[in-house]
């Protein structure tokens, strides 16, 4: 086992993250939106992160680090049994279907890959070449599109806080990612390599994950192409390997428990970069699409499973 240090994001806190937990259940309690149903999985997650915070901290001393694996592995086993994504699919839904914006539209007319408002196994082929805007488009950027084009909103308002803080609810991007890659899982991931642009763009995506820079000289392959490496608690995927790059991409959107909040694939892109200390990954840029085709190619075959749920 490799260990790096010195940039490594710190351990989650278990209080914060039951506190967050407890301030959605409140905020959901208010606005009348949660079924029993919702507030039973809302309560196991309050619980679930007390348990995290416990044993990470409990196993931070411990002599083994086997141990601290094992701890994590129950962990994820716990958090199996009820994923809280499922209020924020249940809020993109919503959001979906509902008129709204300045053309007083819903997004049903959406063509996302597969034609208007075609969504089951859509997510699995993104992202794709589109005819219409001639460009490859990863799934929050053609999401974006739609809100602008169908909705009316401006492009500048609906990326300038695409992430929800810490415990705060989903921010609209958020919560319909939840609901659209909800409407894929077991879909087989096809992301394809057709267009010219869509070969190019895994091309660029390639060279970006090999290219190393910044303060540490990292590339995203200095964390992400060996075996059994790790920063601090978390295991670094090799996601040059084809199991843990099938799974990568089939588990994202994923809801974070340490932070109380689905989170997208643009996110996660996005805290990578910041892992690697490159300067901010802007939401749905080019690099983010490119490297997000490469990731999609390689996890090919692959079987979705999102929104998953995660440390
Ligand atoms: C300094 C180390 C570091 C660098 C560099 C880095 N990452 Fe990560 N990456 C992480 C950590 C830490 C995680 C989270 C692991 C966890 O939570 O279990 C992660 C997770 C991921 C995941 C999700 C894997 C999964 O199965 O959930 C993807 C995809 C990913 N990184 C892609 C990238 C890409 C693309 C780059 C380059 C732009 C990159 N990373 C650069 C540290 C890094």
């Amino acid at each position: 086992m490799t260990m790096l240090t010195g940039a490594a994001s710190p351990a989650p806190a278990g209080f914060k993250g039951q506190m967050a937990v407890t301030a959605q259940i409140l905020q959901a309690t208010e606005k009348d939106t949660m079924t029993l149903k919702q507030i039973q999985v809302a309560a196991r997650t309050a619980l679930l992160v007390a348990a995290l915070g416990a044993m990470v901290h409990g196993s931070a001393f411990a002599q083994s680090q086997d141990a601290t694996i094992q701890a994590i592995e129950k962990y994820r086993e716990m958090l199996q049994d009820g994923n809280p994504a499922e209020l924020t699919v249940a809020k993109g839904e919503d959001l979906w279907k509902k008129k709204r914006g300045p053309k007083n539209a819903n997004l049903e007319a959406c063509d996302i890959g597969m034609g208007p408002g075609v969504l089951k196994g859509a997510y699995a082929q993104l992202p794709r070449y589109f005819a219409d805007t001639d460009a490859v488009m990863d799934f929050e950027t053609r999401l974006v599109h739609c809100m602008v084009t169908l909705q009316g909103f401006t492009r500048e308002a609906l990326i300038k806080k695409p992430f929800s803080g810490s415990g705060q609810s989903a921010t609209d991007l958020e919560a319909l990612s939840a609901y659209v890659v909800e409407e894929s899982r077991g879909a087989v991931i096809e992301v394809p390599q057709r267009h010219a642009k869509e070969i190019a763009s895994f091309q660029r995506g390639e060279k970006m994950f090999y290219f190393r820079g910044g303060p540490y000289d990292f590339s995203c392959a200095t964390c992400h192409a060996v075996d059994g490496q790790r920063i601090r608690l978390q295991e670094l995927p090799n996601l040059t390997k084809e199991g843990p790059a099938k799974r990568a991409f089939a588990t994202w959107p994923a809801y974070r428990v340490s932070q109380g909040a689905l989170r997208t694939m643009q996110w996660r892109l996005n805290d990578c970069f910041r892992q690697q200390r490159f300067p901010e990954l802007k939401y749905s840029s080019q690099a983010s699409i490119d490297l997000i085709t490469f990731l999609g190619v390689n996890a090919k075959g692959g079987s979705m499973d999102s929104p998953a749920i995660k440390r």
